[in-house]
């Protein structure tokens, strides 16, 4: 990897939480000299060693790459920001603690700790997920504090990456979205852009609110398919439909597609949960709560989910939890993180808790910070000793090690083998084969639909192939 490439914009970076420090090193792997700030001493002193607080496949042996070349650098003095040209914010943007509106105050304390700095032509991009409206207001206060004034410009770059494909997703973006006032503005940020760009990644320029817009409307959309889905697995438990089968018709259909169909115990994380909140509590103040008032109805179909898995655990407890020993497999929101921020899992495993079973909770990764968050449950330090002795597992986060897992060895494990798949993660058929009873959200129990071969003798013009008449052949047969 070569140094720094002359006659690029100098960058920092506000912020080295999961998108930060993303953005920062990918940047620095662009050719950029970057500077990533924060507040927090020991992230700071960690990441300049080269070592991430947080897992992300790739993202360590990129950051040490980076760190290599002299690129990258850390630092929590933000009157480094007075050598930026262009400087990202990358703050958290949580759910209040008393309502469901986004919590500004980092965006606001990083626009008064970088603004005094700020005495020259530069160009400051919120990255976080905000409301509607805050891109102005941070203009007009950024302009105000700046000694520079309006020679401070302001654009918003939503950030689109998902945990565990956070590398791929700043590198090579489904699409550029860039809230500008100014030619110059989106002249800078194509610059900075430029690699993705020439590798043919969509740009759409727009103001400030579309921009905003994009984000909110994009997250809740997904939310929306989600919930969609897992409430068709509702329709499915109360008919003996199945809903995988469901979810694979839907997806051939090419204006629906199969993306973000994937039905079971629902979506969680920093995101999705926390941005439907904050964007219908938004609309609700713009005056147009009407128009996303089903984001409400999205979430409680989460939620349900949750309880809902509880509930086929319990079913399989012979309906009573007390001092039921529940191996719970998973913790992190989703496989390929330690995240844990509205993890399904966790809340699932708290309410068999509090319900009075004995559960026992692994997880490849995020286990540390399950343990931190939730005390109250016991942990085991590999899978298999999660499973011993348990008398029903419930499999909660699809990581790759649960599915390659061998029913048979774990059965051997087990006191009793019941197995909730909150994910669709397993084979059905292999665990039923093995001798579990395995249960899952909106299939039936028993062998899986497809499988289900005609038991009846059948008339032999029924399965003979059909052959079109050679005069319909050509108009058939696909030109
Ligand atoms: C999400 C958005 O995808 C990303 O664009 C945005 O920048 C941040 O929020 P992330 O939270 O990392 O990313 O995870 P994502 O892959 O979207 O999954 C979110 C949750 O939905 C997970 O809990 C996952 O298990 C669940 N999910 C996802 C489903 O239940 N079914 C699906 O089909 C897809």
């Amino acid at each position: 990897m070569s140094s720094v490439i002359p006659n690029r914009p100098r960058i920092a970076v506000i912020g080295t939480g999961y998108l930060g420090t993303t953005q920062a090193v990918c940047l620095a792997a662009l050719g950029f000299a970057v500077t990533a700030m924060d507040v927090d001493q020991d992230k700071i002193s960690s990441l300049r060693s080269g070592l991430l607080p947080f897992y992300e496949p790739g993202l360590p042996e990129l950051l040490q790459e980076t760190l290599r070349t002299g690129r990258l650098q850390f630092s929590t003095e933000f009157e480094r920001s007075a050598d930026a040209d262009v400087i990202f914010l990358c703050v958290g943007t949580p759910q209040s603690a008393d309502s469901s509106a986004a919590d500004l105050h980092f965006l606001d304390a990083a626009i008064a700790e970088i603004a005094p700095h700020l005495a020259h032509k530069c160009l400051v991009v919120g990255k976080s997920t905000v409301p509607i409206g805050t891109a102005n207001r941070l203009r007009t206060l950024l302009q105000s504090a700046a000694p520079a004034g309006p020679l401070v410009e302001l654009a918003w770059n939503p950030e689109f990456l998902r945990e565990g494909h956070a590398i791929a997703d700043t590198l090579r973006p489904d699409r550029l979205v860039f809230g500008v006032t100014s030619e110059w503005s989106l002249r800078v940020l194509r610059g900075c852009f430029a690699q993705p760009i020439a590798a043919g990644t969509p740009v759409i320029a727009t103001d400030l609110a579309t921009a905003e817009l994009v984000k909110a409307a994009a997250n809740s959309f997904l939310a929306t398919k989600i919930s969609y889905i897992n409430a068709m697995a509702e329709v499915c438990e109360a008919t003996g439909a199945d809903v995988n089968l469901l979810a694979e018709a839907l997806s051939y259909d090419s204006r629906i597609g199969g993306g973000f169909l994937k039905p079971g115990l629902g979506f969680g994380g920093g995101c999705l949960p926390k941005d439907i909140r904050a964007f219908a509590h938004r609309a609700a103040e713009l005056g147009v709560g009407h128009a996303v008032v089903f984001l409400r109805e999205v979430d409680a179909i989460n939620q349900r989910r949750r309880q809902r898995t509880v509930d086929l655990i319990t079913e399989m407890a012979c309906g009573d939890l007390q001092e039921v020993k529940i191996a719970v497999l998973g913790a992190a929101f989703k496989p390929d993180s330690d995240d844990i921020r509205d993890a399904p899992a966790l809340d699932v495993a708290r309410m068999l808790h509090q319900a009075g079973a004995r559960v026992t909770v692994y997880d490849p990764r995020a286990m540390p910070n399950a343990r931190k968050s939730y005390p109250e449950l016991s942990y085991a330090p590999t899978l298999a000793s999660a499973v011993a002795g348990a008398e029903v597992v419930a499999l909660l986060t699809e990581w790759e090690v649960f599915r390659q897992a061998d029913p048979a060895v774990l059965g051997a494990l087990v006191e009793r083998r019941n197995i909730v798949d909150g994910r669709h993660a397993l084979d059905a058929a292999a665990y039923q084969a093995a001798g579990w009873d395995y249960r899952a959200l909106g299939t039936p129990a028993g062998p899986p639909a497809r499988l289900l071969e005609p038991v009846m003798p059948e008339p032999a013009r029924l399965s003979q192939p059909v052959v079109p008449e050679p005069a319909l052949a050509s108009a058939i047969e696909p030109v």
